[in-house]
């Protein structure tokens, strides 16, 4: 994208970004302008976060990974790379997942549709070495039941990392202390 497009989609992106409808799109971008305003975004905003969230991952030939929400891929290019093991990726929005499958159609890579609070009809019980799941966690409520379907599919001395965006993730814990304060 270049750097005018970006502008005027991250001015968009600003003045929309507290409705429902963008976090709808940033969430399972639409097929729509705000949803092609999301794709794009995240796709440039997230390169070198994502470069950054898969060498944290320190991938063996042999790990048997799983990433939530992979969005357009750009992680995969990397993990695919990373392991010999057929990779699992969980990927909800049909538009994203048909980009995927396109994408990968000759690499070792399994999509499912599925909601990832609830994989048992795909995944057994300690099935992965890694899990990754890069700027999804916002979208991922309650938090809770995902972190136990988590823990489920991962091994014993299994690894997750869930990456966040600093800034949001500050917005979040801020709106929970609240919450937490409110309560009391
Ligand atoms: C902000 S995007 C991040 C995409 C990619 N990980 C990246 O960093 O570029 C969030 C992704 O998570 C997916 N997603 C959101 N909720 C999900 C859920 N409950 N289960 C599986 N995928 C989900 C969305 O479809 C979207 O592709």
């Amino acid at each position: 994208m270049n750097n005018f497009k970006f502008k005027i989609f991250r001015y968009i992106y600003n003045k929309l970004k507290h409705t429902k409808l963008m976090t709808k799109n940033m969430e399972c971008p639409g097929n729509g302008f705000l949803g092609h305003i999301a794709t794009e975004l995240m796709v440039s905003f997230n390169k070198s976060v994502i470069k950054d969230a898969v060498k944290k991952l320190n991938v063996k030939k042999n790990n048997k990974i799983i990433e939530i929400g992979s969005g357009n891929g750009e992680a995969l290019e990397m993990l695919v790379r990373s392991t010999d093991k057929k990779i699992t990726s969980i990927e909800i929005s049909d538009k994203f997942r048909k980009k995927l499958i396109n994408k990968f159609k000759n690499k070792n890579i399994e999509f499912f549709s599925n909601d990832a609070k609830n994989m048992v009809d795909i995944i057994v019980d300690d099935t992965f070495d890694k899990l990754l799941a890069i700027n999804v966690i916002y979208f991922l409520k309650p938090l809770n039941e995902y972190a136990k379907e988590f823990y489920r599919i991962l091994k014993f001395n299994g690894y997750g990392l869930l990456h966040v965006n600093l800034k949001v993730f500050k917005i979040l814990m801020k709106k929970l202390l609240q919450i937490r304060i409110s309560k009391k």
